[in-house]
């Protein structure tokens, strides 16, 4: 071979192997990608300067490249070139990766587990088109120090919106921007410390995350039980030192279920009458599909409950944007809290949330995701009923995640099987409280999060492992 290597701008050794250009030059990006050197996200120069570099036809360098793009070890975007994929292949430490040669798997590199969105499907065009609208038109103090309750035009338009969409009492006056909802969180674990609360109740089964962060201020988190109607709010008034409980009560965080009128009714009246403060967690509320909207439960009690929203499930966490809307009373002392020197959501992301929402295009954007994901959500159902009959499915009236009931004792063998075969799974007993029992075996299936090109062959994976 002339050539027999090339030298990236991130300075890599490539060395075609085997007989036939094409299938050595595919078989060494392979490799690279699958040793690390090559990692997610890695631009590849373009096939002219790489058929330069290794001597070979231009379309040599071309067809592999789509090939791989097929396989799914790269994509290609127009104008952004070829990429490795972020889930190209399963990492060196991944039980697959150490597994004695087995074949390269195309498409390998599945991720079914919750807490994404599908990340391909932001909307670039309209984000960019809101804010040039947005920072053509921002004042130039906007670029200076932030303020803490957050950018008055961001807080206007949505006290509009959360009243319109969710049913929340909102004025800008109560509402608090901050980095998401683990930001809220942690400030409001902060200011209930400062009131000297020491129990912030959380259910049973839920992020670790979350309960971490309460833990940071100081407080602790005894768990409330949960069933088939959500949290049993009942049992808080036994629950003597909880001065506030965190709740996801439209969708419960993995459980699905939304929380019983009845039960959304006793947590408010507990909430009066020992002075309790409910934190709603909002994460997922926009993306509802068979029945009626659930509203938040702020609208019960404005002054007793603090509403947390945030755009990671709705646009993509990597925005880093959310809201608290919060009882009057509270207000000061979570701006002191948050205090002169935390700038954590800048101005400009800010402005163009305001003007996203303001032009209507966050609600074009709910309601075409919320369309994709219902199909998504009845093609799963579909799949597992032909392939996998049996199969219990719950938590699905909402959201970008299911439960899928499994045989007992299965749950880790199945996650380990699928890990195996490149398809990332999470087990229900991944959120479940230290203090709570152990419940059934199942898995949480976030099908929000592959991609429209990659959802269809994870789905053929995920009913692959099933049992
Ligand atoms: C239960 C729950 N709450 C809230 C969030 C959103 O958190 P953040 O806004 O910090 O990204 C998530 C995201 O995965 C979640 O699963």
């Amino acid at each position: 071979m002339t050539n027999s290597w090339a030298t990236f701008g991130a300075d890599l050794h490539l060395e075609p192997v085997g007989r036939g250009l094409r299938a050595g030059l595919m078989a060494a990006l392979r490799e690279a990608v699958r040793t690390g050197r090559l990692t997610p996200g890695t631009r590849l120069p373009s096939s002219r300067v790489l058929a330069a570099d290794l001597g070979v036809a231009r379309n040599t360098v071309a067809d592999a490249y789509a090939e791989l793009v097929a396989e799914g070890w790269l994509t290609a975007r127009q104008g952004s070139g070829t990429r490795v994929a972020q889930r190209s292949a399963p990492r060196r430490t991944d039980p697959a990766a150490a597994a004695p040669a087995r074949p390269a798997r195309p498409g390998a590199g599945y991720n079914l587990k919750p807490g994404s969105p599908d990340l391909s499907a932001f909307p670039r065009t309209a984000w960019l088109r809101a804010a040039r609208k947005a920072l053509t038109a921002a004042p130039d103090e906007a670029f200076g120090y932030v303020d803490p309750y957050g950018r008055v035009e961001l807080r206007t338009v949505l006290a509009e919106y959360l009243a319109r969409a969710r049913g929340v009492h909102a004025d800008p006056e109560r509402i608090v921007i901050c980095s998401g909802f683990a930001h809220g969180l942690t400030l409001l674990g902060r200011a209930l410390r400062r009131r000297r609360v020491r129990d912030v109740a959380v259910e049973s089964y839920g992020l670790d995350l979350h309960r971490d962060l309460l833990t940071e201020a100081g407080l602790r988190t005894p768990c409330l039980p949960l069933d088939e109607h959500g949290s049993r709010t009942g049992e808080l008034s036994a629950m003597r030192g909880a001065g506030a409980v965190l709740l996801t009560p439209a969708h419960q965080f993995p459980t699905g279920v939304p929380l019983h009128p009845d039960r959304r009714a006793t947590v408010v009246d507990w909430a009066r009458s020992t002075g309790g403060l409910i934190l709603e967690d909002d994460y997922d509320g926009e993306l509802r599909y068979d029945r009626q909207p659930v509203g938040a439960l702020q609208g019960l009690d404005p002054e007793r409950v603090v509403h947390l929203g945030t755009v990671s499930k709705s646009l993509a966490p990597g925005l880093r944007l959310g809201w608290m809307v919060l009882p009057r009373s509270l207000v000061g002392e979570v701006v002191a809290v948050k205090g002169v020197s935390d700038w954590m959501c800048g101005s400009p992301d800010q402005l163009t949330l305001a003007e996203f929402i303001a032009s209507g295009a966050y609600d074009r954007h709910v309601r075409s995701m919320r369309l994709r994901y219902r199909r998504r959500r009845d093609e799963l159902v579909a799949a597992l009923a032909d392939r996998a009959p049996g199969t219990e499915v719950s938590g699905i009236a909402a959201g970008l995640h299911a439960v899928l009931g499994l045989p007992a004792g299965a749950e880790r063998s199945v996650i380990q099987a699928a890990a195996f075969q490149g398809l990332a799974l999470e087990g229900l007993a991944r959120y479940r409280h230290p203090d709570a029992p152990a419940a059934r075996d199942a898995l949480v299936i976030g099908y929000g999060s592959p991609s429209e090109s990659a959802w269809a062959g994870t789905l053929d994976a995920l009913c692959r492992v099933l049992p």
